[in-house]
């Protein structure tokens, strides 16, 4: 009887003493410390209840339930106490984290398309919408690509290192250069895919210039090439002026007038009436009334005949376009070299 009375105190005396430890706890590794000391598996109350092997039977229950409540009790104050610790530590951060929701903001700054990009994709959207599928070659080309299948005689003045950029690549058979065009992806295309064939070519060219207000040494091209039977002169002028109606946004009229390509037979220059003054005349169009927009014609049946395309079947138109110069003409941009100097004042205008 004596030991299940002492046990009973035994049991009192640790709930006050464990008590008074958790409340005079003031940091989370204490109480858990704590929690170990008198709660854990090897803790005190794992102790005492040892002893319960030494009482009567009778009492075991008592004693048992005595134990658990103790406990329960423990567990609860732990509890408490750690809500009551993590509210002091919430505070404390609030205080010390705490920010001026007041303070104006900093706006990022958002980067946006340059205005060649826009021009081009306004350029191959266009196309596009008439049914022209965008091919991509490399800017680093071989003679036979850039010339020769274009038929581009081997004395022909752009084949000049005054006009075109050679490498110093060394290898037998033709020269490799930079290309001064995208035709030559119109010969990779006619190479590869059988027609009928209606496709743009987008990127970069690159020829030997003096840097001036009208001249960089490296501009973009979106060059065309429709190849089928029985196409006409006439299927070209209606592309082309439907082209400009929609990259200008209005009407305009339009000419053709007579050029050379070696490529194209027969070639022309096409103008359009300036947007700007509507013909009259004015600083863009140098008081001439027209714009200077690009080069077309009909595929030289050698170039058909070069790349086993049967030029009697098949023919074809092609065109070829400057980027930089179009965007110019729409901004009313008056030095390519703002395309490049990165001067957001200028960049930011579009
Ligand atoms: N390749 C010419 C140039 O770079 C542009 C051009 C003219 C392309 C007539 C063509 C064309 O496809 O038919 O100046």
């Amino acid at each position: 009887m004596t030991q299940v009375i002492e046990l009973e105190q035994q049991l009192i005396e640790f709930e006050r003493t464990a008590s008074k430890s958790l409340a005079d706890a003031n940091a989370h590794a204490q109480i858990e410390a704590i929690r170990q000391e008198f709660l854990g598996q090897k803790g005190a109350l794992t102790g005492i209840l040892r002893a319960l092997s030494q009482i009567e039977k009778e009492d075991r229950p008592r004693i048992g339930q005595l134990a658990n409540k103790v406990k329960e009790n423990l567990e609860a104050l732990y509890l408490e106490r750690k809500t009551f610790l993590d509210q002091q530590e919430l505070e404390r951060k609030l205080q010390t984290e705490k920010i001026d929701v007041t303070l104006p903001g900093r706006a990022k700054k958002l980067g946006h398309i340059h205005p060649l990009t826009q021009t081009l994709n306004e350029i191959e959207q266009i196309f596009l919408s008439m049914g022209f599928t965008p091919m991509l070659g490399p800017e680093v080309e071989t003679e036979y690509y850039n010339f020769d299948a274009l038929n581009f005689p081997p004395d022909h003045p752009s084949r000049d290192e005054q006009d075109t950029f050679y490498t110093n690549i060394d290898r037998a058979g033709p020269a490799v250069v930079l290309r001064c065009h995208t035709s030559s992806v119109q010969v990779r295309t006619m190479e590869t895919c059988a027609p009928p064939i209606r496709a743009i070519f987008p990127g970069r060219v690159y020829r030997n210039e003096e840097i001036n207000a009208r001249k960089f040494p490296m501009f973009h091209q979106v060059e065309g090439l429709l190849v089928d039977r029985d196409v006409t002169f006439g299927q070209l002028k209606g592309t082309l002026n439907h082209f400009i109606r929609l990259y200008f946004g209005k009407p305009l009229k339009t000419r053709f007038r007579p050029d050379f390509f070696p490529f194209t037979e027969p070639s022309a220059e096409l103008d359009s009436e300036c947007p700007f003054c509507n013909g009259s005349g004015c600083r863009t169009c140098g008081n001439k009334g027209w714009l200077e927009l690009l080069g077309c014609g009909t595929v030289d049946p050698n170039v058909l005949k070069g790349l086993n395309i049967d030029p009697e079947i098949w023919n074809g138109f092609a065109f070829g376009m400057g980027v930089e110069r179009l965007a110019m003409l729409k901004y009313g941009v008056t030095d390519i070299r703002h395309f490049y100097n990165n001067d957001v004042r200028f960049l930011e205008q579009f």
